[in-house]
């Protein structure tokens, strides 16, 4: 996986921030687009990765299975190979400090620029009132990476917006209250080859609200099953047609799953109509359920000990709520408020 900034460009040990909402299963978007290059990535950096569960609540959601979701969706990126001993790993709402921080960094965004989201334009249109917390995401998202001072964060192509004002409040804040340093540095992203990966219904980016995903931990029978009504070449109507491989987006998950000689055959047999679609698609199924197998396995297995992912989940915020607090003592001063004569309980 790509790492477009290396470590050396940057004095000391860079920080890494990203995070993932619990808002449905972990999709093969999600781990070609970011998990798998924080896998990668905790190898040469320092790394800090955390459930949103406070940025799951921005829609309609189901409470009662919230922190269900939030325990899965750990257990999925361990899995995956997120290592405790290595990364810190956590729940966003067990470190109450970034809610404070993005009360904070409130008083210095712009309403403009929270309106010219993307996402916010799009999901602020299913909403018949629409609320404060959906236009204010953004602002939460850039009080997860300033309040650990990331320097980069690995994600996919539809979070870049996100970023792009996240560095645009740390400018503002550190003109307003930085007394001329730079105390919040400007975080940039990690981008994968895989920026963008698109549903199978060939329309639409992968998303867990539009129902068009693989899932990580599929069966082998669950991801041919859904593998099989696939859109692919559009123009390609009969068995007989020549297909265009380029315009497909089987052959494009092709690339992420499959050896370059298959991939090679693939675009071949395609072109010559040597292959239906559905021959494409088996061995597609079949190089996907060996790459997802051993995750689906490990995944399996923490399942049955819910308890040590809890543990791991309680150390991460321990480890979290560190850093956090010693930004928020520096931030709480540079902003004038009072200082606490005690520490505050602790939560
Ligand atoms: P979320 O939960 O939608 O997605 C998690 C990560 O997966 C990437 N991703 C994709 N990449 C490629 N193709 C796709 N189809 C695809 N779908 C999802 C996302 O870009 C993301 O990197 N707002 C964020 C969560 C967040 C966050 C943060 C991220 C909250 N605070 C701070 C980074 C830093 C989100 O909703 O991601």
């Amino acid at each position: 996986m790509l790492a477009l900034t290396e470590p050396g460009n940057l004095p000391g040990m860079a920080r890494i921030f990203s995070g993932i909402q619990p808002s449905g299963e972990l999709h093969i978007g999600n781990w070609l687009g970011a998990v798998q290059n924080w896998v990668n990535l905790q190898r040469t950096y320092d790394c800090i990765f955390c459930v949103v569960d406070l940025h799951a609540i921005t829609g309609k959601y189901d409470q009662v299975s919230l922190a269900i979701r939030t325990r899965e969706m750990a257990t999925g990126l361990l899995a995956c190979g997120i290592d405790p001993a290595r990364s810190v790993l956590f729940v966003q709402s067990h470190v109450p400090e970034h809610s404070e921080l993005q009360w904070l960094l409130n008083t210095v965004t712009p309403i403009g620029e929270l309106e010219r989201m993307t996402q916010f334009k799009d999901k602020s249109q299913r909403f018949e009132s629409v609320p404060a917390g959906l236009l204010n995401y953004p602002v939460l998202m850039a009080a997860d990476i300033l309040l650990y001072r990331a320097d980069l964060v690995p994600v996919g192509d539809d979070q870049t917006q996100h970023l792009e004002l996240t560095r645009e409040i740390a400018r503002r804040w550190n003109a307003e209250f930085g007394n001329g340093a730079d105390y919040f540095p400007e975080p940039k992203p990690l981008l994968t080859e895989a920026t963008r990966i698109m549903g199978l219904d060939g329309q639409a980016k992968m998303s867990k609200s539009l129902g068009n995903t693989i899932g990580l931990l599929d069966s082998p029978e669950e991801i041919w099953q859904k593998l099989r009504p696939a859109k692919t070449d559009p123009a390609r109507v009969t068995r007989k047609d020549p297909g265009t491989p380029e315009v497909c987006n089987i052959y494009h998950l092709h690339r992420y799953f499959s050896p370059p000689a298959t991939i090679a055959t693939v675009a071949d047999n395609c072109r010559g109509a040597k292959w239906g679609c559905l021959d494409c698609k088996r061995v597609l199924a079949d190089n996907m359920i060996l790459a997802l197998g051993p995750i689906r396995e490990r995944a399996l297995s923490l399942q049955e000990r819910p308890e040590m992912v809890d543990e791991i989940l309680a150390d991460g915020a321990t480890s979290a709520r560190r850093i956090a607090a010693e930004t928020m003592r520096e931030v709480r001063d540079r902003m004038g408020l009072m200082p606490r004569l005690r520490g505050a309980l602790s939560s």
